[in-house]
């Protein structure tokens, strides 16, 4: 779409007490300037020009790292002397070409686009078309002041008269104006008010005296418009991000145990009958596909879960692939490179890096398999181990089809041991043990018939 928009970000955000910039502070695992730069993008902004001041260096470097970010152009305000300052700042940097202007603060993160979208329509290149939300309690906000149903201005608060603080109807911050217009009036804004700012707000008076319409379009809920000035804020507005992501995952048939206790920072798809228990955290791409059932307390990021995978609580994984019906837990931990086939079972505090697993492998006890291939139905023991780094390289461990491995095995890579094999509890293997025999490497146990213990010597003294 043929639009700019503007974000604020200038703001120190005090009351946060973070040596952090306030729209770096996350939400769902994204900063709030993120967030907001999301939904520009989702409107299709041909320019988006973000108001940078406090933390300028880091809130711009944390843009040119995102893909919607880094198109963005940064225009710095020093130092911050309002809203109606931050706008002229960014006046050199608006499109002429883009008919509509619109405004946002990188520190209201959860703004709907199909709001926006119906601001701009509303403003429609012609129009100053503001974002409000009636409150119970407005106080500190600008109010929206009608003669009859026309908008007349917004006054601040602090410059408001008794009468004005008795309206409930307040200006969000959000707003859409002709491009033109808005940095002719951004240009003739004064400072004379209360709090000696340059107000943004001061257009709507300009537009009412030009004959330039102003209308009004209320916010859909409280949540998308609310801003973050302190850490409960920003949890507050993440706990309404996750349960409106848990809803959506609900209505699509998703059974969680509890709305409540569910955060998802990335993207969660589910197939049907999918069942997550309370405090799993999904993190990047996941998808868990039907059947699969999530236990309490699983942190899950990066991963693929296969049809009617059991996953059982307090099990970790990253960047893993888990096949069809595997069991996997509890305690589990599958870091990048895990790749389970279907019906493969890990176990507790068994930890899989970089290996594939064939169907029906099973690890089920305190176990490491890194850098491994796996061949079908398995057995590998507890307390077994690939010692797959000799300190300088990484070596690959290849087990075939059908392997048993005792318990406690020392599996020094590069190894093979071949299909069928069985291997005896407590060897340390560090040659290649051929197929269907059985290979200990282990010292051979003796028995001493007429030993002796030792008898403690009487005291002389
Ligand atoms: C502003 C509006 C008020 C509205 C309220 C909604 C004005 C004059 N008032 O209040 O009507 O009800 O938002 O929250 O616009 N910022 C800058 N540079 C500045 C000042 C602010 O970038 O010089 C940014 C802040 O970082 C923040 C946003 O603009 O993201 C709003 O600033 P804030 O001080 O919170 O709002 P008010 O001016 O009090
Ligand atoms: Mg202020």
């Amino acid at each position: 779409m043929a639009l700019n928009v503007v974000i604020m970000a200038a703001g120190k955000g005090t009351r946060m007490k973070s040596a952090a910039p306030k729209v770096l502070h996350r939400i769902a695992g994204r900063s709030l300037l993120d967030h907001v730069v999301h939904a520009a993008a989702a409107l299709g902004s041909s320019r988006t020009v973000v108001i940078t001041g406090h933390g300028a260096e880091r809130v711009e470097a944390s843009l040119a790292g995102s893909t919607e970010g880094k198109g963005a152009r940064f225009v710095r305000q020093e130092p911050q002397l309002g809203t109606g300052h931050a706008m002229l700042q960014a006046v050199p940097a608006l499109d002429d070409a883009n008919e509509t202007t619109l405004v946002l603060y990188g520190d209201v993160p959860l703004i709907g686009t199909e709001t926006l979208r119906k601001l701009v329509a509303a403003c429609a290149g012609r129009q100053l078309a503001l974002l409000t939300i009636e409150l119970a309690d407005p106080s500190g906000y600008g109010r929206i002041v009608r003669d009859g149903s026309r908008v007349r201005a917004i006054v601040e608060h602090k410059d408001a008269t008794a009468a004005q603080r008795a309206i409930r109807e307040t200006y969000t911050g959000i707003m859409a104006g002709p491009t033109a217009l808005l940095k002719r009036w951004v240009m003739a804004l004064r400072n004379d008010n209360a709090q000696r700012e340059y107000y943004l707000t001061d257009v709507v008076a300009m537009a009412v005296a030009e004959g330039v319409p102003v209308v009004a379009e209320s916010a859909a809920s409280e949540a998308e418009v609310a801003g973050v000035n302190s850490p409960r804020q920003l949890a507050e507005l993440e706990r309404a991000y996750q349960l409106a992501l848990a809803h959506a995952l609900m209505d699509a048939g998703v059974r969680l145990a509890d709305p409540a206790r569910l955060d998802v920072r990335g993207t969660l798809t589910c197939g049907s009958d999918v069942e997550i228990d309370v405090g799993c955290i999904f993190e990047g791409t996941v998808h868990l596909a039907d059947g699969a059932r999530i236990g309490a307390h699983c942190v899950i990021r990066d991963t693929r879960i296969g049809e009617g995978a059991q996953v059982q609580p307090f099990t970790h994984m990253n960047q893993a692939i888990v096949g069809a019906r595997a069991e996997i837990g509890p305690f589990a931990r599958l870091r990048p490179g895990a790749d389970l086939g279907p019906e493969v079972h890990i176990g507790n505090f068994v930890e899989v890096k970089n290996s594939t697993l064939a169907a029906g492998a099973k690890a089920n006890h305190l176990a490491y398999l890194g850098d491994a291939t796996v061949g079908a139905r398995v057995n590998y023991g507890a307390g077994s181990i690939t010692a797959n780094y000799d300190g300088a390289n990484k070596h690959r461990t290849v087990i075939g089809d059908d392997v048993h491995i005792g318990s406690n095995c020392v599996l020094v890579a590069p190894l093979k041991i071949g299909d069928g094999a069985t291997i005896g509890g407590g060897s340390t293997i560090n040659k290649d043990a051929p197929a269907g025999q059985l290979t200990i490497a282990r010292s051979k146990q003796m028995s001493f018939a007429g030993w002796k213990r030792p008898k403690k010597t009487p005291k002389t003294t």
